[in-house]
């Protein structure tokens, strides 16, 4: 191509789009130009508020000074150091950041560069872990239905949303599968629903089937997000710790979402009191401003590694970009951001406020479902007979044009605004919604 080809600025042909209808945006396009505190600005100056921080990351909400400022002098200061052999010191002191914040017992931090590389570092971690210590029989990995994990191989395979597994051939073997835990008996509950606690015995039947000694891990997202919005049975989540401790299966909660705040604690760990063997997180460590995931584990996974002559490497994983000082320069300032004003409990003091507007919309046509938990909800449609999806995606796309930015999965519209978001924002968020609802009905 030659290098003074400049792109017409309205040729959208060459970039494939991810997760995207590629031919609807195209015919359409819904283009944000600049971003600030909890709006985006769209192509045509129309000011979006956001309703889903970015996608579940940017938890400060867009464009924050101390972290814009991070990340300029950083660049500046250190580009890249070798993540392997070499060390710079901001990745150490964000990993004692990371630990000052994570629920008892989370000790070690080990850096990738999103959620799905956090999910398939902690699955191979729980592998190596137990073939370090000599139990090399546990190879099976068991995710639930309805999970998301991203979108690497491991990540697909102890998922369970079928349409991100399906065209991808055999996936993983090993993998099995838990229940997904939407009962309909849970509908409309605020919180955390009542129903369900008897899900996790269903490891113990998964158990049974293969036999304990070849169980590496269980993964779970302590609510699932992006299914929709699944808040944990209470006990649930108890009972899933009480068992894997019990045969010495891994636990690992996948926070991608969850970590940083959402819930109204740093992590859902803490919220829910269940305190995992490791955890995954992403999004929010950076505000979503640079990609960064890590995985943090409790103390017992890390020193089980700590063998063997002291020259030898202890675990053959990592990346490139592990723990790269912009990123590190970014998480530290939006650390620092979350513990000014802080924004990693503020969900819960939002919580019944931003509650109450959610359920206001249950009366409103079509709407057959509301759940929240946190700064975080969904609103589920009725779908359209013989075209799922289609209703929540028109409101969606209605919803954009009315100045609010939401997510859609499936017919389930799912929420969940930047934490810095102000009660008269809950209610043009909520207010515009239900006015979509009942225009697009
Ligand atoms: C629970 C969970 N795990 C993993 C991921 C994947 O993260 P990424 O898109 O950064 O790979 C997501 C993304 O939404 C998620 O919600």
């Amino acid at each position: 191509m030659p290098l003074d080809r400049k792109p017409a600025p309205n040729d959208l042909r060459a970039f494939w789009m991810p997760f995207t209808a590629n031919r609807q945006f195209k015919s359409a396009p819904r283009m944000l130009v600049s971003s600030k505190d909890m709006h985006y600005t769209a192509a045509d100056g129309r000011q979006i508020l956001d309703g889903t921080a970015g996608l579940w990351c940017c938890n400060a909400g867009h464009c924050r000074p101390r972290i814009t400022e991070a990340v300029q002098a950083q660049v500046g200061e250190l580009d890249y150091a070798p993540a392997f052999q070499m060390g710079h010191p901001l990745a150490f002191e964000l990993a004692n950041r990371i630990v000052d914040i994570a629920p008892e017992g989370m000790e070690h931090v080990f850096y990738c560069n999103s959620g799905s590389e956090a999910v398939d570092t902690a699955l191979k971690i729980a592998l190596a872990y137990h073939r370090a210590r000599g139990d090399s029989a546990r190879t099976r990995l068991i995710g639930r239905e309805r999970g998301y994990h991203g979108v690497g191989f491991g990540g697909i395979s102890v998922g369970g949303i079928v349409n991100n597994r399906r065209h991808f051939g055999t996936l993983l073997a090993g993998v099995d599968h838990l229940p997904h835990t939407h009962l309909p008996e849970n509908r409309m509950t605020k919180g955390q629903p009542e129903h369900g606690a008897h899900l996790a015995d269903e490891l113990e039947r998964v158990v049974a089937l293969h036999g304990a000694e070849t169980i590496a891990a269980v993964i779970v997202e302590p609510m699932a997000g992006s299914t929709g919005v699944l808040m944990p049975p209470k006990g649930y989540l108890q009972r899933l710790r009480e068992i894997t401790r019990k045969h010495g299966i891994l636990l690992i909660f996948d926070e991608v979402i969850t970590g940083f705040g959402r819930l109204g604690s740093p992590f859902a760990a803490q919220h829910f009191g269940v305190v995992p063997d490791m955890i995954t997180c992403a999004k929010g460590l950076t505000n979503g401003v640079i990609p960064m995931g890590a995985v943090l584990t409790s103390a017992a996974i890390h020193d089980a590694f700590m063998q063997g002559p002291d020259h030898l490497i202890e675990l053959f994983h990592g990346y490139t970009y592990s723990g790269n000082p912009v990123s590190c320069a970014a998480a530290i300032a939006t650390l620092d951001t979350y513990a000014e004003e802080g924004l990693l409990t503020r969900a819960a003091q939002l919580e019944t406020y931003w509650q109450e507007a959610l359920h206001g919309l249950r009366d409103h046509p079509n709407v057959v479902d509301i759940r929240n938990m946190g700064l975080i909800g969904a609103v589920e449609l009725a779908s359209i007979e013989g075209q799922p999806g289609k209703r929540a995606f028109d409101i969606f796309v209605k919803a954009f044009e009315a100045g609010i930015l939401i997510r859609v999965t499936g017919d389930i519209i799912a929420m969940s605004p930047p934490l810095i978001i102000s009660e008269a924002q809950i209610d043009q968020l909520i207010g515009t919604l239900g006015d979509v609802l009942k225009t697009a009905a």
